[in-house]
């Protein structure tokens, strides 16, 4: 592929793909999911080569990436700033110009979205986002996905998000406007959702409100994630005492729908953000969100690198 070539589609934010093509990939991502559980090969990117660029740790997106292109009959280049030239401070643009000549596909988690977009304006191949400060599109494709496997469509559907208003939430904001499902969000003062941040002009699609517990009335989902993100560790004595109301917990999944899932992107602190009895009881689903990172991420390179199938 070629900069400019009229295929080439990049993964950036969740508002990059339309509701049409999210459903073309849940379905693509059972049928992918379904092979790999019957142990049936499935290897359409034999000879192609993704490279991750991880300029901030992470366990689950390296694993769910590699496994995943690994599985498709593909092969892996694993970069981080500390053993490449980009902790050396070559520019990105250079470091997008070099790495797109020789690989396939580009798997970037860095820390400003403006970075990510440098990159990938000077790839010749799909750059997938895998978390920055401002978006993490993979996971909440994987988190939808569950949705969807555990309790059919989300359209019309209330999710309560509790917490930060991070990365995840601006995803999870974009994916409302996209999706048709309403948003309840509560986050402590000054850690608020930032709408322009994420992009999204449709207020029809969010309520906030000042108490958790009033978002996760009714919610048939209620998700949150670490009080401190990953790059914002300095601010995190005056993030524990400004969080500690925003800790989902028993009574709070009980305002919820009966059957509402519980969902965390990972890692979690038990006694943080979650108490232990909510991540480890019957509502919650954070062990298949994790696994379905990497189905849902082969279905999303399938479609990048081969458009789609059939
Ligand atoms: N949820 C997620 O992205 O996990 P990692 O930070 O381990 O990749
Ligand atoms: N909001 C978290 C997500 C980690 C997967 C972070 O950015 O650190």
């Amino acid at each position: 592929m070629k900069p400019g070539d009229a295929l080439m589609q990049h993964y950036l934010q969740f508002k990059d793909l339309r509701a049409e093509e999210y459903a073309y990939l849940f379905e693509r991502t059972r049928i992918i999911k379904t092979r790999f559980k019957n142990y049936e090969k499935y290897q359409p990117l034999v000879d192609r080569t993704l490279a991750m660029i991880f300029e901030k740790a992470s366990t689950r997106t390296r694993v769910s990436f590699e496994a995943g292109m690994y599985q498709m009959g593909g092969s892996v280049v694993h970069l981080t700033t500390g053993d490449s030239q980009l902790g050396r401070a070559e520019p990105v643009e250079d470091s997008a110009r070099v790495i797109s000549r020789m690989v396939d596909i580009v798997m970037i988690r860095t820390f400003e979205q403006a970075k990510l977009e440098g990159f990938a304006g000077h790839s010749r191949v799909p750059v997938i986002n895998g978390l920055t400060n401002e978006y993490h599109p993979c996971q909440i494709l994987a988190d939808v996905f569950t949705f969807i496997e555990q309790r059919g469509d989300i359209k019309g559907r209330v999710v309560a998000w509790v917490g930060d208003g991070n990365n995840m939430a601006n995803t999870w904001l974009q994916a409302a406007d996209i999706l048709g499902f309403t948003l309840h969000v509560s986050t402590p003062t000054g850690y608020e959702l930032d709408p322009v941040v994420a992009g999204v002009t449709n207020t029809r699609c969010v309520k906030v409100f000042d108490h958790p517990m009033d978002a996760c009335r009714g919610a048939h989902l209620v998700t949150t994630d670490v009080w401190t993100s990953m790059g914002y560790e300095a601010e995190n004595e005056e993030r524990r005492k400004a969080f500690i109301d925003w800790c989902v917990d028993a009574d709070m999944m009980a305002a919820a729908r009966p059957d509402a899932l519980f969902m965390h992107c990972l890692p979690a602190h038990r006694g943080e953000e979650v108490a232990a009895e909510v991540i480890d009881g019957p509502q919650s689903v954070v062990w298949d969100e994790a696994e379905n990172r990497m189905h849902v991420q082969k279905a999303l390179m399938e479609y990048l690198l081969l458009g789609r199938i059939g």
